[in-house]
């Protein structure tokens, strides 16, 4: 298997993807697929499909397909599904409420196990059981137990200060939803990954406005 080091990144982005149908697969209690198949269902090209999973030493067998329960757990383990992960949240407002409230994280082995915010009228309340706490008690808290990530759920204005804080602390992974791309402000060992929900819906508005423009060229070519 190579190194995913070398693996290129736009394959690592489609590797969830594959994940996701391969657990879909799985739950229908499907055993193998052919690239062929797979590619129908996924509405990627079968040769996409084999030179992806070709980087990372080829699952499938020459008139097999592939065996769906080994290339689940082998994707998993390269997406690092095979290790549980502890995460902390920074920011307990609707943002970090709502993330805290969504429990699937806890099936592909991400833990939430505290918030934290500002708002001394917030210590003390709970989501889903898990804890929001003062930020004094952050330092101590990361240092007492194993945090793997820190989402950070605040304002802009205020996430590089605290992203170099809980660098300081020992963070090593921070998920960032905050708007801004934070990387650009930590030292490069540290992996931030950006979440922009608006980037997202932009892209979208993007294709509503040219398919828009081409039907009203269709028309008045029609016309
Ligand atoms: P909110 O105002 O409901 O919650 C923010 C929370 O952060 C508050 O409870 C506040 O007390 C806390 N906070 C502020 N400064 C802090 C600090 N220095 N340390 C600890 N806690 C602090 O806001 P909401 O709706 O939850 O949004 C949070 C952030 O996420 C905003 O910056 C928003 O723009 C962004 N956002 C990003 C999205 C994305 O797709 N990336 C989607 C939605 C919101």
């Amino acid at each position: 298997m190579s190194n995913t080091n070398t693996i290129s990144s736009a394959v690592i982005n489609r590797l969830p993807r594959y994940y996701r149908f391969l657990a879909d697969l799985l739950r229908e209690g499907v055993d193998r697929i052919s690239s062929g198949r797979l590619s129908q269902r996924m509405g990627v090209t079968a040769s996409q499909i084999r030179q992806d999973l070709n980087n990372f030493g080829g699952f499938g067998l020459q008139g097999y397909g592939y065996n769906v329960k080994y290339l689940h757990e082998a994707i998993g383990k390269i997406l690092g599904l095979d290790t549980a992960h502890n995460m902390i949240i920074i920011g307990a407002g609707n943002l970090g409420r709502a993330l805290a409230n969504y429990a699937d994280f806890e099936n592909l082995g991400f833990f939430i196990i505290s918030l934290f915010d500002a708002n001394p009228e917030l210590e003390g309340t709970s989501v889903r059981n898990i804890p929001v706490r003062g930020m004094e008690g952050l330092e101590a808290f990361i240092r007492d137990n194993h945090v793997d990530i820190a989402l950070l759920c605040l304002p802009k204005a205020n996430a590089i200060e605290t992203a170099r804080m809980l660098v300081k602390f020992g963070i090593k992974a921070i998920w960032n939803f905050a708007h801004i791309d934070l990387e650009l402000y930590l030292p490069e060992n540290v992996l931030v990954e950006n979440v922009h929900l608006s980037e997202s819906i932009m892209r979208l508005s993007c294709r509503m406005a040219r398919q828009k423009d081409e039907s009203e060229k269709a028309e008045t070519g029609n016309g």
